[in-house]
């Protein structure tokens, strides 16, 4: 018994320790839902991050996200580069998630799968995707993608799938030169799928050779010019090959017929010259399209009767003679031949043991005189404008254009059954059971037939599907298919239907078991239909129905109240454990018990109001932090002001922690101290300096936030620090400073005003990444209060807004006031006010738009590389003096700040997705002074209050 007992301990034990990385898992995920405000998915704070709809963890750490189809909107926030362990990514099929894709993707080293199918992404391929050289599967098609493919997917050494297809992807396609990388060094690659973009030039003989593995090259539909390649006849393995509805021209190289495994290929609507290709040996070919391309006058080929295997044969204007051999039609297979618009003559005879499965012959617009038919089959055969129509006077049925044959379409039978009427929005499922089907298109690219009649096909299709779903243990009760047709690109399109099983329809869970199949083509279907895309259609109905954040979570659903009560058994039966054990070893459970129940602590009867509702951040107690910090020693203590001490700690696991530790005399009332702690725990963004947690036990107040290595941005203009920033790093440090601001103020719940912006509060972390730090004066904004609050007056002179100064009325623009004094710090390293000069004063009169870098060159700090171009300066300039304009009204918003930023970036050649260093780690210039001040030392941090000033929740 004592065996398990410890044991069990242990793995509490390790749970614990883990907590920490986990946390930063958390925080990410909490960014996430943020940013989607998203109603769906009902992430609820109280519950472990692992249980949370879509999220799998492995040892505790987020290793896939899977959140197909949940309806969600919003951006991707550089917080998914926070998942360092995840593999899986799918967030498909939500039509409302915009925005360009974060160049922070790149982080993920150890993803395996994207998959972005069906969003609204737009803006470039970030680069950074060229990083993650796990990845197997990539995913980004029918988005609005801008800009080429990044040469950098060619070290995605073991990318298997590759699909960008219907993006509005430009430029050429990239094949490795020198050290550039390129696509064909894709050796593993199966598939590339980049139809329905506007990729333009010429396909380079280097992006083919024999060690590539493509089985599937879709190419169709863009703007390519040139030649095909003669490097392409070295891909064998080669099954499908799309280069239609494209610009390409010249011959066709004759080395074409040695991909003998190619099963259906498309060379239609280009601008072809030269012989009609010689395709023997082709003998797997199935689906055959050469129509619309300018080739010499040819007789039909001998090739026509030799390639047996042959569904499909479509060469309308391809500038054909001669007649065509009656053994043609005796290709067992065949069903569509369209040879309409050519020049053939002579006698049509299908009469010779023709193929049983021939639906349609199209000859129209030839000069046929004659035709014999033995057998009476059911062909759709068009001779429309031949000789044979408009010279014998008699009219004969296939004289005249079909009707159409919609009446005909497929549709998935009822199982023996008669379906009922169902009420609105609900359909009878093929097993006659009205439900909230999961739907969507089924896009398929190459099969390898043309029947858009044939029930078998379908029928077949649909038991595939079951199958599958029964086999994935996912609540499939059944599927059906309905209305194949072709579009436009000759994609096989066909609506799926998958009813809920038990239901009348699909929880979270379910749909996101059905989509992630589809999406990331776990489902595959028999290889007559090849690959496909499918695009969901918005699930509206999710069983048991969505509950927004924050509403009334007692739901009637037997599943939920037996779940947490076995949960809630599993805890008892943990506590009585660890009671039991915490009397033989003295109260040592005792503490990993309260460590698992953050709030235990908390005092509800010292009027210090309900437990704090936190979002990632924990309690600490006494003990905890006296130990990270040796008893709060003297050499731990790192600076020190009017509220306390700061000291630095070392978490249990490793992580270093910077502890505010409010001195007697200096504490606040509980609720207001509980207050400030849930306005920091809510605040997380990649440049905003984090709470990690506080202690509220032994009459102490303590604050927990990471410790940032690189101290104040203060400290590094002034040399202090010993790092040396060039105008390349302050331009990455004003970025991320005003990401971090902008966060507050457009992003984070409830906004808040900074009011202190200043390079003190600035901190630097160990690649030089900008986190704005020190909320001791922040406010937050409530709704009744969004464009100002009325406080007295508060900040550090020479970083304050003038007009706040004179009406007490508190704008985001006065954030915006401050961020431009410390932008105009930034290229001078002089305080605001020094020797009584005020900084914005000098640089206006020093100034003249007129000269070289504005004729600054005076006050410009010399470490910033005055020897350097300083590409971009002046427009950092103009910005800077934008933002500290007298009135609120003129200055820019910080979203403004933050996208000049990013321009200027992008124009001096930075990605503007990172603002670390590109070094991995800052380089110092000299010694590094071990001991400078480090930015919670900083007194003015708090010189207003004496304490740790509770951010004031306006009343509403
Ligand atoms: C061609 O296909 C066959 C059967 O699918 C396969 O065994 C063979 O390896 C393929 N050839 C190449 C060069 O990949
Ligand atoms: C086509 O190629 C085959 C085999 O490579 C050859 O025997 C045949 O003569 C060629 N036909 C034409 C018309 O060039
Ligand atoms: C069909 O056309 C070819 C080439 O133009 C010609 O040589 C042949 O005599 C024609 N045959 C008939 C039956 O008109
Ligand atoms: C329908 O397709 C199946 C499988 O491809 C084939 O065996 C059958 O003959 C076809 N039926 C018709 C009427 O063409």
């Amino acid at each position: 018994m004592s065996a398990m007992i410890w044991r069990l301990l242990l793995i509490i034990f390790i749970q614990i320790s883990i907590t920490s990385s986990q946390n930063s898992d958390r925080v990410a995920l909490q960014a996430l839902r943020d940013s989607w405000q998203d109603t769906l998915l009902n992430w609820n704070d109280d519950t472990d991050l692992c249980d949370w709809v879509g999220v799998t963890c492995t040892n505790f750490r987020v290793t896939s996200l899977i959140l197909s189809s949940m309806g969600l909107s919003g951006g991707l926030p550089g917080d998914i580069g926070q998942f360092t362990e995840l593999q899986i990514l799918d967030l498909s099929y939500n039509k409302d998630m915009r925005g360009s894709l974060t160049p922070a993707i790149g982080n993920l080293r150890k993803l395996t799968n994207l998959i972005l199918v069906g969003c609204n992404f737009n803006g470039p391929i970030p680069d950074s995707i060229g990083n993650l050289e796990r990845l197997r599967y990539l995913s980004l098609n029918s988005n609005g993608f801008t800009g080429s493919i990044p040469p950098s997917l060619g070290n995605l050494k073991n990318l298997y799938w590759l699909d960008l297809s219907a993006n509005k992807l430009t430029g050429s396609l990239p094949a490795s030169e020198g050290t550039q990388p390129g696509l064909d060094m894709l050796t593993h690659a199966k598939h590339f799928h980049f139809g329905d973009n506007q990729l333009s030039g010429d396909i380079p003989s280097g992006l083919f050779n024999s060690n590539m593995s493509l089985i599937h090259l879709l190419f169709e539909n863009n703007r390519l010019t040139g030649k095909i390649p003669t490097t392409l006849a070295l891909v064998h393995p080669l099954e499908v090959v799309r280069l239609d509805r494209n610009m390409l021209s010249g011959d066709v190289p004759s080395n074409i017929n040695s991909l003998t495994n190619v099963t259906e290929m498309y060379l239609s609507l280009n601008r072809f010259t030269g012989p009609v290709p010689n395709l023997t040996g082709m003998n797997r070919l199935n689906y055959l399209d050469l129509s619309n391309n300018g080739f010499d006058q040819s007789n039909i080929p001998s090739w026509f009767s030799t390639l047996q295997s042959l569904t499909t044969l479509k060469m309308k204007f391809t500038n054909l003679v001669g007649e065509l051999p009656a053994s043609f039609f005796s290709i067992p297979q065949l069903q569509n031949v369209d040879l309409s618009n050519n020049r053939i003559n002579g006698s049509l005879d299908i009469s010779s043991n023709p193929s049983t499965q021939l639906e349609l012959v199209d000859l129209q617009t030839n000069l046929i005189t004659d035709f014999t038919q033995r057998n009476q089959y059911d062909i759709g055969l068009i001779l429309v404008g031949n000789p044979i129509c408009t010279e014998s006077g008699v009219t004969y049925k296939f004289c005249s254009l079909p009707t159409n044959t919609s009446g005909r379409s497929y549709s998935t039978q009822s199982n023996n059954c008669v379906p009922p009427s169902c009420g609105p929005n609900l359909v009878s499922s093929p097993n006659c059971q009205c439900a909230y089907p999961f739907t969507g298109l089924f896009s398929f690219k190459a099969p390898s037939f043309s029947s858009v009649t044939n029930s078998t096909i379908y029928d077949s299709l649909q038991k595939l599907l079951m199958t599958f779903f029964k086999n994935a243990s996912l609540p499939v009760d059944s599927v059906s298919l309905r209305n194949p047709t072709r579009n436009m690109e000759d994609y096989l399109v066909l609506r799926l239907e998958v009813f809920p099983y038990g239901e009348l329809s699909f929880n979270r869970t379910g749909i996101i078991g059905v989509s992630f199949a589809l999406s990331n083509q776990t489902f595959k279907p028999k290889s007559d239909f090849n690959t496909y895309t499918f695009i969901a259609e918005n699930y509206n109905n999710f069983f048991p129905g969505s509950t927004p954040r924050g509403a009334n979570k007692k739901l009637s659903n037997t599943g939920i109240i037996i779940g947490s009560a076995i949960g809630g058994c599993v805890f008892v039966i943990l506590l009585v454990l660890a009671g039991m054990y915490a009397l033989r070893q003295k109260g040592r459970a005792k503490q990993i018990v309260q460590q698992s129940q953050p709030f235990a602590l908390w005092d509800a009867t010292s009027g210090s109001g309900g437990v704090p509702q936190l979002k990632g951040a924990r309690s600490f107690t006494f003990e905890d932090l006296s130990k990270c910090t040796g008893n709060f020693s003297d050499i731990t203590k790192i600076g020190a002001g009017g509220y306390g001490m700061v000291y630095k700690g070392t978490l249990p696991n490793g992580q270093l922690i910077a502890i505010k530790r409010a001195q007697h005399g200096s504490t606040q009332g509980g609720l207001e101290f509980k207050t400030e702690i849930e306005l920091l725990s809510r605040v997380h963004h990649k440049n905003v300096v984090g709470l990690i947690g506080f202690c509220f036990d032994k009459g102490e107040q303590m604050l927990v936030y990471e410790y940032i290595v690189n101290g104040t941005l203060k400290d590094s203009l002034s040399g202090r620090s010993g790092i040396r920033l060039d105008w390349m790093r302050r331009l990455k440090i004003a970025l991320g400073a005003a990401r971090g601001l902008q966060y507050l103020h457009d992003l984070a719940d409830p906004p808040i005003i900074h009011r202190d912006v200043k390079t003190n509060n600035i901190l630097l972390d160990q690649r030089l990444v900008a986190k704005v730090a020190d909320f001791g004066l922040s406010k937050p904004l409530s709704d009744a209060n969004r464009t100002h609050v009325t406080t007295q007056v508060k900040g550090t002179m020479g970083y304050m807004d003038p007009e706040y100064y004179m009406t007490q009325q508190l704008t985001e623009k006065s954030d915006v006031y401050s961020f431009g004094v410390v932008m105009l710090e930034l290229i001078t390293a002089r305080n605001p006010i020094e020797k009584g000069k005020y900084i914005v004063r000098e640089v206006k009169q020093a100034m003249n738009r007129n000269k070289e870098l504005y004729n600054l060159y005076q006050l410009l700090d010399p470490t910033i590389g005055l020897n350097s171009q300083l590409k971009g300066l002046e427009r950092f300039v103009d910005l800077s003096l934008k933002c500290v304009e007298e009135s609120g009204n003129q200055r820019p918003a910080m979203s403004e700040v933050v996208k000049e930023l990013e321009s200027i970036m992008a124009m001096v050649g930075l990605n503007p997705g990172s603002e670390s260093s590109s070094s991995t780690s800052a380089s110092y210039e000299g010694t590094r002074n071990s001991d400078y001040n480090h930015p919670y030392s900083n007194d003015s941090l708090f010189a207003y209050s004496g304490g740790f000033l509770p951010p004031k929740l306006v009343p509403k």
